[in-house]
Parts: structure tokens; sequence; C-alpha cells
């Protein structure tokens, strides 16, 4: 048990935490964007005929949102014309702006509830949900987390396995129990979110499955075998910094912030930065695809490569998942090339297909099970999927691993409101829960 300062002086910090951020909805303006929706399987085309060839388009001017084998999502400027061109396309996203402000909390509702019930409500009954009704910026989460550390002692852990380069700590949630942490067989499943900055539900998906796990343990017979048997490592931020820009500077930021060659150009894409396939991108700082001069450029791969380093010989790492959004689509390895089969290839895809399906039993969406080279489109450009974590994991730690891109398919693609957070949290859920049962028992 807590003692009671200690409790009220985490309750008064985490309540003003959740006033600091209520206007945080400042930024760049994107009233002069729209995003398109091309019918097309040829992305080259798209891009290097259509968008850069005949629209005249630089790097900078235009930012692919999604790819797929039926379409890719673009956002380009309000101004362009697409009479003359072959493509067939849509407009998916009309007002950004307003898409923009309907997934920051609403600045009109101060929350004038009992401080006391928010903190609670956040870390222990697990009725109300009420953390999971906003997206909260990150200093908001990370007090959140340590607020559970301390109301879950026996089953948290929290680790700052470094500092950012804006200097935030990049955190680990390990969640064990003395069984598991005795038992020196016992398997560890990692999941990480928001390594993209953009995808906010990727990130309070991941924070869901922590809650579900911590409040249903010793009440719940799955959770209380999983935590019992199980270790998990779970990053809900990897990237902190692109996080707090995405509140403060820019809500469509994806990459983190460091600096690059170019002083103009910040930030590297993490999931370009893993060492196993790495390809130098050959894209411009500028891009949102820049993959660094090197692998591990980025501070929070090499962080998390570090921290797996040392930790491999105390964990024994079995699953990974990574969530990502926006596209609803189960993605197993390989990201880098559709030539290489992955081990174990037909029972990876019948895990694939469980999720989908798990997903699907939960709340009746469908996520399409694919290779991630085809989402992609590394089949087309085989720089497009080099560095991956999931990849990177896969290859070298963990036994079976998968990419979730989370809701929606596209009306609001990154910019989910805040109204789907707890929908989105209890179908991943689902799917996290659908695969430790197999990690528990892969036999079935
Ligand atoms: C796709 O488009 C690129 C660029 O126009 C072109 O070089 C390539 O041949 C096309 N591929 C297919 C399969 O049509
Ligand atoms: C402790 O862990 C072992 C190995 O994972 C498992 O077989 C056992 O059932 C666990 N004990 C409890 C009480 O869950
Ligand atoms: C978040 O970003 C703002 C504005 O860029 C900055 O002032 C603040 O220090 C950042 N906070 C953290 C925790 O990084
Ligand atoms: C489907 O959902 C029901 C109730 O929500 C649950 O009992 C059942 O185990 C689920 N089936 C699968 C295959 O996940
Ligand atoms: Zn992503």
């Amino acid at each position: 048990m807590m003692r009671v300062s200690t409790i009220t002086t985490l309750i008064c910090s985490f309540v003003m935490l959740l006033f600091a951020t209520v206007a945080a909805a400042d930024g760049v303006d994107y009233s002069q964007y729209q995003v398109y929706r091309f019918h097309s399987h040829n992305h080259s085309h798209i891009i290097e005929d259509v968008v850069r060839g005949q629209l005249g388009l630089k790097t900078e001017e235009y930012d692919v949102w999604t790819r797929n084998a039926e379409f890719i999502d673009v956002q380009l400027p309000r101004s362009i014309n697409l009479q003359g061109t072959d493509v067939s396309y849509e407009i998916v996203i009309d007002d950004l702006n307003s898409a923009i402000g309907e997934t920051f909390p609403l600045t009109s509702t101060p929350h004038h509830d009992n401080y006391f019930d928010i903190a609670q409500d956040s870390m222990v009954s697990s009725g109300k949900y009420f953390f999971f009704k906003e997206y909260r910026p990150l200093k908001t989460i990370y007090t959140w987390l340590d607020l559970l550390e301390q109301s879950f002692p026996h089953l948290v852990t929290m680790e700052d396995i470094g500092t950012t380069f804006e200097g935030n700590p990049l955190k680990v949630v390990h969640i064990s129990t003395k069984n598991s942490t005795m038992n020196p067989e016992s398997k560890t499943i990692v999941i990480t979110g928001g390594i993209h900055a953009r995808e906010w539900v990727s990130i309070s998906s991941v924070l869901f499955t922590i809650y579900q796990l911590l409040t249903k343990y010793g009440k719940s017979r799955r959770e209380t075998r999983y935590l019992d048997s199980l270790d998990f490592l779970i990053i809900p931020i990897f990237n902190p910094d692109g996080y707090n820009y995405t509140w403060n500077g820019d809500r469509l930021w994806k990459k983190n912030r460091q600096d690059t060659y170019v002083p103009q150009c910040k930030g590297i894409d993490i999931d370009h930065s893993f060492p196993y396939q790495w390809e130098d991108s050959k894209e411009f700082p500028c891009s949102e695809e820049y993959s660094g001069e090197e692998a591990l450029q980025a501070t929070e791969a090499r962080l998390w490569d570090t921290f797996i380093t040392c930790m491999k010989i105390k964990h024994n790492i079995y699953g990974y998942l990574d969530f990502h959004s926006y596209s609803q689509e189960v993605l197993y390895p390989y990201a880098y090339s559709c030539d290489e089969l992955p081990r174990d290839y037909e029972n990876l895809l019948e895990l694939s297909y469980g999720l989908s399906k798990a997903i699907r039993n939960k709340s009746g969406k469908k996520y399409k099970v694919l290779a991630a080279c085809q989402d992609r489109g590394s089949d087309i450009s085989s720089s497009l999927g080099a560095g991956t974590a999931l990849d990177y994991m896969y290859h070298s730690r963990a036994h079976w691993a998968f990419q979730l891109k989370l809701r929606d398919s596209g009306n609001h693609g990154f910019l989910l409101p805040a109204r789907h957070i707890l929908d989105v949290g209890r179908e991943t859920y689902a799917a996290v829960k659908y695969f430790c049962d197999f990690v528990l028992n892969p036999e079935h």
C-alpha cells in the first residue's frame, strides 16, 4: 500500500497535468492540404509519374499516408489539378484541420470532476476507463505509468532505458510476477506502440493492454495465468520526442526529432533504423521515410538494441507485437523483401488469421492479413521495407512477430477521433489475448 501523502501528491500532480494539456492544439496549419486515395497497383507510377512528374511536387510538398495492394493515400496541396491525368482517385479527408481538432481533448470542458475519482478511475477501478476517454499527452502518460508502478508494485517495474535526443526518458514497462521471474524458462512478450509519432491510437491501445493486464490479474483466470507464466516488456511510446511534438508542433509528425545534416529537416524514421536488412533509403532528410546515414542512428532504436542485447541473458524474448495505424491489417514478416519466406511460414500465417479473427469476434472489424513487404511496397522498391522493428525482432529475437495496423481504413486515417479509443483498445486487447494463449500453448 502507498503512503497517503504520496497518493495525494501524485493525484494532485496528475490532475494538474490534465489541466495543463487541455489547450494544446495550436500548430502547423493544414487548411491547404487534403488526403487523396489513388486506386492503383502501381505506387511508383502514382508517386513518380503523377505526383512528382505531372504535378511537379517536391518531397516536402506531399506525404504518403498509407499504401497497400489496392490503393495509396497521399496528402497533397489543395491547389493541385488532377484533370488530364489518367488516375482514378477520391478525396478521403477534405478538411484536415477539423479532423486534427477532433483528436485533441475539448478545450471547452475542463475536467471539473473530483480529482480523487480521476486518479482512482485511471488506476484501480476497472469499470470506468476514464483515462481512455481522450488521448493523453506525453507527460500525462508518463505520470500515469508511474502511478501504475506505485499501485501495482508486485507486478510492474518501470525501466528508463535511456534518454532521447530531446532529453525524454524512453520508458519500458516491465510486467511480471514472482512466479514468472523465478522460472528461467518463462517466455517474454514484447509490445511496442508509437514508433511513428502521429499514430496516436497505437499508443492508447498499448496503454489499454497494460491496464487490462494489471487490473485483471488475480481477478480473471486468463490474466492471472498470463502474468504468472509470461514476462512482458512493453514500450507504449517508442518515440517520445515525436509524440510530444505532435501535441505541440505538428499533429502529423511521424519521425523522431533528432538533428540531421540538413538543419531545417529534423528526424529519422525509427522504423527504418533497425540493424537487420538496413538500407540507405537514399531519401533526403526532409522525407518522412528518411532512414539516417547508418543503422541505429535513431537514438530510440539504438537504446532498444542495447537494452535487449544486455537483457537477452535475462529474457527469453518469444513474441513481438508492434502497433501502428492505420489500415486495419495484420502484417507478418518480412517487410524488407517478398522473396524471403519466413520460417514457420504456415504457422505464422495461421496465427495471423487467428489475430484477425479474434478482432473480428470482438468488434466485427475486418483486419486484412498480408505480408509486411506487400504493405510496405518493398516488392516495388526495396528500400521501403528496410530496417523495420518487425524484421529486426523477428530475425534475431522473437520467435513470433507481427505488426498490427489499427483502425481505421481511411475515413480519418491517423486522425481517429478520441471516441474510438476504447473500442480500438478492446479489439487490440482481444488480439493480445489470442497471442498470449498461443504462446502459452502453441499446440492448441
Ligand atoms: C509502374 O510504374 C513505373 C513508373 O512509371 C514503371 O516504370 C513500371 O514499369 C510500372 N510497373 C508496372 C508493373 O506497370
Ligand atoms: C508458475 O510458472 C510456471 C511456468 O510458467 C507455470 O507452469 C505455473 O503454473 C505457474 N504457477 C502459477 C501459480 O501460475
Ligand atoms: C514538448 O514540446 C514543447 C514544445 O516543443 C517543449 O516546450 C516541451 O519541453 C516538450 N516537453 C517534453 C516533455 O519533451
Ligand atoms: C469470441 O467471443 C466470445 C465472447 O465474446 C468468446 O467467448 C469466444 O471465445 C471468442 N472466440 C474466439 C475464437 O476468439
Ligand atoms: Zn507506423
